[in-house]
């Protein structure tokens, strides 16, 4: 969700200031661009240093640099935010942005920002409590601002109350949830297979190919963007997921299909890019096959196809997408596995195009669905390719 977005956050001077280390942290894990602004009083809780080398950018405090006289602009900064979060917020910060008091840079940055903006108080429970903060804050949500609630615990006095600071993993789902909202996607449950399979013949050898899962992740992650709830079933491959990815681990494709028939129930959507053996050793030999001059032949056995098998059992309301990989008859034999395995849609890539298929970092690819109807797509990144398929995916929902 935070991928790319440039998140603004505001420092003001309370003892749950230390805590924003972390904050930062967690939203730089998160792929955000991180920018600081700090009242002067923060400087007594946390270092700039600290802010400045987590965020990897310099620390706004001041209008104008003491030496230089070079103006801080608070209104590039407020432009460049995505998101402003203020946290902790004091209580007299609470006051100032309520009556729009303008005394030092964050509070100039709040005037001129026109993202939105949210707020996570911190202060003893009798402040919190006053009439006055109340009132402030129920102005700062009419005009707009969303509220991250204080919680209830041991405040810095030593009295127990409501006044401390959200903890930051809170802080930082509460904006993931505001991100996803509106979002196309949102309470969609997708689940996608991706990279190889492996299956074993001795203990050191397999038969594998030559998938690296770069397509599937990369629509496990453009799911995820466009708000859904995303399982990701994996072969073995070299790639991260983002953590929000419920990502599970498998290396056969017998693995493979336990863990899609295991979570294919409450998927919206279920995609199957993976390179899936069709065939794996007739049996396991428990030692390592010894080299002799004789030919090897080992005998296999098909694999279950874990498309095929969903294509059986899916209701009407689920989405079953898959992908055919073809060097020759592409469109016909693409039709074909439509209709055998019971799609909604089939995405083609041919080996047959420069720049497709197997470890490139683009594809092109042609959409075909039930009706026949068939779309071609350029050669594009497999993120571009991946925007595609979930487009044409999200227009069959509606
Ligand atoms: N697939 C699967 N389980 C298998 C084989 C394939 O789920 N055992 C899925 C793939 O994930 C892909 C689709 O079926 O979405 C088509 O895979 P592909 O290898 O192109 O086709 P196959 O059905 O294996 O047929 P063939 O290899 O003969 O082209």
């Amino acid at each position: 969700m935070f991928s790319g977005k440039n998140i603004l956050l505001g420092i003001t001077g309370g003892i749950a200031a230390y805590k924003t280390a972390n904050l930062v942290r967690l939203l730089k894990k998160s792929s955000a661009n991180v920018q600081v602004v700090m009242t002067p009083y923060a400087k007594e809780f946390i270092t700039p240093l600290t802010l400045s080398t987590l965020s990897e950018n310099p620390v706004h405090s001041e209008f104008s640099d003491e030496d230089t006289g070079e103006w801080d602009s608070h209104v590039e900064l407020g432009l460049w935010a995505d998101l402003f979060i203020i946290a902790p917020a004091t209580a007299n910060t609470i006051g100032k942005m309520a009556t729009g008091l303008c005394d030092n840079l964050l509070m100039a940055t709040y005037l001129s920002a026109k993202c939105p903006v949210f707020i996570a108080p911190a202060m003893d429970l009798d402040m919190y409590k006053h009439e006055t903060t109340k009132s402030n804050i129920i102005k700062l949500k009419a005009n707009g601002n969303k509220i991250i609630e204080a919680q209830v615990g041991e405040l810095a006095s030593g009295l127990v109350g409501k006044g401390r600071m959200e903890e930051p993993e809170a802080i930082v789902n509460q904006v993931e949830e505001y991100l996803r909202e509106g979002l196309p996607l949102t309470e969609k449950k997708v689940l996608i297979t991706a990279g190889p399979t492996v299956e074993q013949i001795d203990p050191v050898r397999f038969i594998g190919n030559n998938s690296t899962g770069k397509m599937g992740y990369a629509l496990a992650e453009k799911a995820n963007e466009l708000g859904a709830s995303v399982t990701l079933v994996s072969g073995p491959t070299t790639i991260d997921a983002t953590k929000a990815i419920e990502r599970i681990d498998v290396k056969s494709a017998e693995e493979m299909y336990n863990a899609v028939h295991d979570n294919y129930k409450n998927a919206d959507i279920i995609i199957m890019a993976a390179a899936v053996a069709d065939y794996t050793p007739q049996s396991l030999q428990e030692n390592k096959i010894k080299k002799s001059d004789a030919a090897l032949q080992i005998e296999l056995k098909p694999t279950k196809d874990i498309l095929a098998s969903i294509g059986e059992v899916k209701k009407d309301n689920q989405l079953l997408v898959g992908f055919a990989l073809e060097t020759n008859n592409e469109e016909t034999n693409a039709k074909d596995k439509l209709a055998r395995k019971k799609l909604d849609l089939i995405v083609l890539n041919s080996l047959n195009d420069k720049g497709a298929g197997f470890g490139f970092d683009t594809n092109r690819i042609t959409i075909i669905d039930k009706n026949n109807k068939i779309e071609e797509y350029e050669l594009k990144s497999k993120s571009e390719v991946a925007s595609d398929i979930f487009n044409k995916i999200i227009s069959l929902l509606k």
